[in-house]
């Protein structure tokens, strides 16, 4: 399109991530269909804002990186792009590379901070099984100015869009390049997510008296992380899947995630062969109170603050005895759920087993 349309030279900058080397790919296209006379030269300017703090990322951004080519209409094309961030951010916030740097830079940012997540939550399965808490270690690594705190919460899985896509194109690079060690190196930070992502949906059924069949079960929480609708990726569709799967009954809260979208999500013929059964045995709420009643235990899969503040005497009185929470994003005040009356399981801390009762079906008070 911008080959058909231009009429005078060009720049064309390319801030998206694709599995394969964009800004390569869009030259040769645009050199195909070349006007005489007409040049253009392609920046990689990757972004990195998150969903939900985008706008505050934008403006705040840690860094601005733009790749172009080593030729002298390439640097007067990377010069004119900087030009436009320096009306905010600082000269020296802003980096200009190569064009291969700056692409692999945007992998790298996305495959360090995924590679962050599931080195915690692999720790986190140590923490379980010993008798340490995944919290304080995280803290005591954190302080480490060398390694810094940021991206060092244990929780169910990490999600979204980018991680997974990105870590895949990483691999996919490298698989090209005749690297293998590379490739499984990487595919192991997917692989580990995964493996959280199973572990924990494990979890709740072995507590659960090893079957869920017919059990209900409260979902607090689709998105894949807090302060966005987003279900891509979603932690939550692994442990819903598993649980479906296992025979169990869902209710589900989110605050911003749209009842359709979570059934589209669960009837994917990815997720289910008989997306009627998921239909049948899934229930979504618009209310958090609704979606616990007379439930036999409660999983949070998103750590929405609203969560936080729930008033867990009045949902306890109405969940089935005994009533269980799971904390997939340790947001809870384990302790005094604990001293309500109800059973916790969370994420790298090692499962109390005080005073279990071993039976079903007490009617609750609602
Ligand atoms: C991510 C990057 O943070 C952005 O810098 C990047 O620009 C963006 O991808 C992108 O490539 O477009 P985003 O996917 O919006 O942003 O979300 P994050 O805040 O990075 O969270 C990703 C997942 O990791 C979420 O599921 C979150 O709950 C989880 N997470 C995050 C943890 O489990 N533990 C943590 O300590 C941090």
């Amino acid at each position: 399109m911008i080959a058909e349309i231009a009429q005078s030279n060009k720049i064309v900058v390319e801030k998206s991530t694709v599995p394969v080397r964009a800004a390569e790919s869009i030259m040769h296209i645009l050199r195909a269909n070349q006007k005489p006379g007409i040049h253009y030269d392609i920046l990689s300017n990757p972004e990195f804002l998150a969903e939900g703090t985008a706008i505050n990322d934008l403006l705040n951004a840690d860094r601005v990186l733009i790749g172009g080519e080593e030729t002298t209409e390439g640097h007067e094309a990377v010069a004119k792009l900087s030009w436009i961030y320096e009306h905010w951010i600082p000269k020296q916030n802003i980096l200009t590379t190569n064009t291969w740097s700056s692409e692999l830079s945007k992998l790298a940012a996305n495959a360090f901070l995924a590679q962050r997540i599931s080195s915690i939550n692999s720790l986190s399965a140590v923490c379980e099984a010993t008798g340490a808490d995944v919290s304080e270690v995280a803290r005591a690594v954190g302080l480490d100015s060398r390694i810094g705190s940021k991206f060092l919460q244990a929780s169910v899985g990490f999600g979204g869009s980018c991680f997974q896509k990105d870590i895949l194109n990483l691999i996919y690079i490298c698989e090209n390049l005749n690297l293998p060690e590379v490739a499984a190196y990487w595919q192991q930070v997917i692989d580990m997510n995964d493996y959280q992502k199973r572990r924990f949906s494990q979890k709740i059924i072995e507590s659960l008296f090893n079957t869920v069949s017919d059990k209900r079960i409260a979902i607090l929480g689709f998105a894949f992380k807090k302060n966005t609708g987003d279900t891509r990726e979603t932690a939550a569709i692994t442990v819903c899947q598993t649980l479906l799967e296992e025979g169990a009954k869902l209710d589900i809260y989110d605050p911003k995630v749209e009842p359709e979208q979570i059934i589209d999500d669960l009837t994917h013929p990815s997720v289910t062969e008989s997306p009627e059964n998921v239909k049948k045995a899934v229930q979504i709420h618009s209310d958090p109170y609704s979606a616990v009643r007379a439930t036999h235990a409660l999983v949070i899969c998103t750590e929405w603050d609203e969560f936080v503040d729930l008033d867990f005497q009045r949902i306890y009185q109405s969940m089935m005895k005994p009533a269980y929470i799971f904390d997939g994003r340790k947001i809870l005040d384990h302790e005094r759920l604990h001293q309500i009356g109800f059973h916790v399981q969370t994420i790298g801390k090692k499962y109390q087993r005080s005073g279990l009762l071993r039976s079903w079906g007490i009617v609750p008070q609602l």
